[in-house]
C-alpha cells in the first residue's frame, strides 16, 4: 500500500526528520513514538505533500501503490489528498470552521473530494454508525460537540472518503484516557472495515502499543528503533523506549 524509503524532511540543509524505511499493507496500523520535537510531525506532513507550504524540503521516495508521491507537483498532490491519504490532528475541533454545521462540512467535503450528490447521504449515515456518532450530531456546529465527538467525525469524514491511508498525528492526546480509548475502537474497526493502513503517530507508546502492528521510535529526527509491537514492547534496545512506555500510566493496563 505504502511504501518508504530514505525519507528526509529538512528546512534550510537541516535535516529535522529521517525515515530509513518502512511498508505498510492494507489495514495495517505503523506506530510513530518520539518525544516532543523527535520529527514526528514532519514526517506527517511530508506523507501528507504539506512540508513544502512552510519551506521544508524533502527527499528519497514514497509510495502509494505504483505511484512515487515524492514527484507529485502540488495540483497533483491536491488530488491524492482527500480521495487516497487523509490526515486527522490532535484537535480536530479547531481545524473545524465555527460558522458551518457539522452537517453541510460533512456535505462540502464530500463534494469537494468527487463523492456523487445521490451517494453522499447514504456514505454520511454508514460513517456516522461506523463511529457511534447519532445522525442529528449533523445539526450542530463545532462548539456544541465534544473533543471526543469532534475526533469520531474527524474519523467518520475519513471512514466516508474511503481513503487508503489515514495519517493520525497525536489524535488522541488532547482527550481524557476514557475517550482516548473510544477513539482507539473507532480507529481499529476504520482498519478492519475498511481496510484503511494507518500512520498513528503519538508520544505516548503504550496508547500506540493498542493499535499498531509494527512501531518506529524516533528521537531527534531519527529513527532509533524499529519493529514489531510485540518486539519493541518485550526487548526495547533503548532506555529511550522504555520511558516512552513509562511516561504515561494507563489505568486498568497492568504490564
Ligand atoms: N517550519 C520549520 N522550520 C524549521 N524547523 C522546523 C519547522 N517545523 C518544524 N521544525 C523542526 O522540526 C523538528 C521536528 O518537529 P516535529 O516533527 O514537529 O516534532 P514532533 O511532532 O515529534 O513533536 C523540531 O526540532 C522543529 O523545530
Ligand atoms: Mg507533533
Amino acid at each position: 500500500m505504502i511504501s518508504v524509503r530514505d525519507l528526509r524532511v529538512s528546512y534550510g540543509g537541516t535535516v529535522v526528520a529521517h525515515v530509513p524505511e518502512f511498508d505498510l499493507a492494507t489495514g495495517q496500523v505503523l506506530g510513530i513514538a518520539g518525544e516532543s520535537g523527535s520529527g514526528k510531525s514532519q514526517t506527517a506532513l511530508a506523507l501528507m505533500g504539506l512540508t513544502r507550504y512552510s519551506g521544508g524540503v524533502v527527499t528519497g521516495s514514497m509510495k502509494l501503490g505504483d505511484v512515487d508521491l515524492s514527484t507529485l507537483s502540488s495540483k497533483q498532490w491536491r488530488a491524492v489528498r482527500g480521495r487516497q491519504i487523509a490526515m486527522i490532528l490532535q484537535s480536530p475541533r479547531a481545524a473545524l470552521n465555527p460558522t458551518i454545521s457539522l452537517g453541510t462540512l460533512f456535505g462540502r467535503t464530500l463534494k469537494l473530494h468527487g463523492v456523487a450528490r445521490a451517494e453522499r447521504h447514504a456514505r454520511m449515515e454508514q460513517a456516522l454508525a461506523e463511529v457511534m456518532l447519532h445522525p442529528q450530531i449533523l445539526s450542530r456546529y463545532p462548539h456544541e460537540v465534544s473533543g471526543g465527538q469532534a475526533q469520531r467525525f474527524a474519523i467518520a469524514l475519513v471512514a466516508a472518503l474511503r481513503v487508503d491511508v489515514l495519517i493520525a498525528d497525536e489524535p488522541t492526546s488532547a482527550l481524557d484516557v476514557t475517550v482516548q480509548s473510544e477513539v482507539i475502537d473507532v480507529l481499529r474497526n476504520l482498519r478492519e472495515s475498511h481496510g484503511t493502513a494507518i500512520v498513528f503517530i503519538s508520544h505516548d507508546l503504550a496508547v500506540i502499543s493498542e493499535l499498531a502492528d509494527q512501531v518506529m521510535v524516533m528521537r531527534g529526527g531519527e529513527v532509533v528503533e524499529q519493529g514489531t509491537t510485540e518486539q519493541i514492547l518485550r526487548e526495547p534496545a533503548e532506555q529511550y523506549t522504555r520511558d516512552l512506555l513509562a511516561a504515561v500510566p494507563v489505568i486498568g493496563r497492568t504490564r
